[in-house]
């Protein structure tokens, strides 16, 4: 069984559907093992989003992120990195497939509702990054 970190960015806490996105995940089977409302500085966006420091959009990412306030949650069940993945969709809304969250809850490739742990690495990073041990709640 994996755990995956996922956030609601500020798009979609803006847009009032953290709650469809919350219902998504229970409705695929998961269970959710830890959830909070935050607002991250820019800093702290740079050091979440660190493995991209270097591409050009960097900057713009981490000045979105930390734009409004976001919703981090871990949620756990089999397989859940690659399946919260595809229950996403792609990067780009445009490009992601019809059901997915970033086509319903996604305006542009920068402000696409939800971001997903891709891998078992970068889970390890990302939801000790917003949760201490106490919190998650298996
Ligand atoms: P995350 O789950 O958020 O990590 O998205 P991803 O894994 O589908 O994409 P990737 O890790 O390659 O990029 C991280 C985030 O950077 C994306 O979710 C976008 O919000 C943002 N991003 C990626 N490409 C661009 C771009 O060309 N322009 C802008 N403004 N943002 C981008
Ligand atoms: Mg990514």
């Amino acid at each position: 069984v994996e755990r995956t970190l996922v956030l609601a960015k500020p798009d979609a806490v803006r847009k009032n559907v953290v709650g469809k996105i919350i219902a998504r995940f229970e409705d695929e089977g998961f269970k959710l093992v830890a959830l909070k409302k935050l607002k991250l500085t820019k800093e702290q966006a740079g050091q979440f989003y660190i493995v991209h420091k270097e591409r050009p959009f960097y900057d713009e990412l981490c000045e979105f992120m930390s734009s409004g306030p976001i919703v981090a949650m871990v949620w756990e069940g089999e397989n859940a990195i690659a399946r919260v993945r595809a229950i996403m969709g792609a990067t780009d809304p445009a490009k992601a497939e019809e059901g997915t969250l970033r086509k319903l809850y996604g305006s542009n490739v920068g402000e696409n509702a939800v971001h997903g742990s891709d891998s078992v690495e970068s889970a390890n990073y990302e939801i000790p990054f917003f949760f201490s041990g106490l919190e998650l709640i298996g």
